[in-house]
């Protein structure tokens, strides 16, 4: 076992991991910050996506140890005192989300974007969301989330 302390969302996580464990399990199950979701745990769904010093990453392709000293955000990291992140707002407006399984992946991934000021159109949103699958909504309502944000940030 190794010793790791990992920074999520502001607040220290300390645990003991074995090398071959992965980011999203020591996320999960050793921190209880469930919100990350794993799916497809081969790097393809994009559910495991959080923030690795501000930039999305796939936590089920990057060992917990690699992380050990480094700084991550969460998806329970978005929201600021009990107020939904605009993203999030946009999110539940556009019904941008039905069973919400996919949905931090799709938050984590797009956020960073936002905070660069980048302005999208839709083919760029498309091409951002190119790499969450989303089995429910058909991705219309994520698209016009992003737009909606950008528009009304
Ligand atoms: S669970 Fe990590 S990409 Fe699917
Ligand atoms: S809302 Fe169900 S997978 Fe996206």
């Amino acid at each position: 076992m190794t010793s790791i302390t990992v920074t999520i969302n502001g607040t220290a996580y300390e645990g003991d991991v074995e090398p071959r464990t992965l980011l999203s399990d020591f996320i999960r199950h050793d921190c209880g910050l469930t919100g990350t979701h794993v799916g497809c745990e081969h790097g393809v769904c994009g559910a495991c996506t959080v923030q690795l010093d501000g930039e999305p990453i796939r936590s089920c392709l990057m060992l917990a140890v690699q992380a050990n000293g480094r700084s991550l955000t969460t998806v329970e990291g978005l929201a600021r005192d009990g107020e939904l992140h605009p993203l999030q707002a946009a999110f539940r407006e556009c019904h941008a989300l039905q069973c919400g399984f996919c949905t931090p992946g799709f938050l984590m991934s797009i956020e960073p974007a936002l905070r660069s000021g980048a302005s999208l159109e839709e083919p760029a949103i498309r091409e951002l969301l190119a790499g969450n699958l989303c089995r429910c909504t058909g991705y219309r309502g994520i698209v016009e989330a992003v737009e909606l944000v950008l528009r009304d940030p």
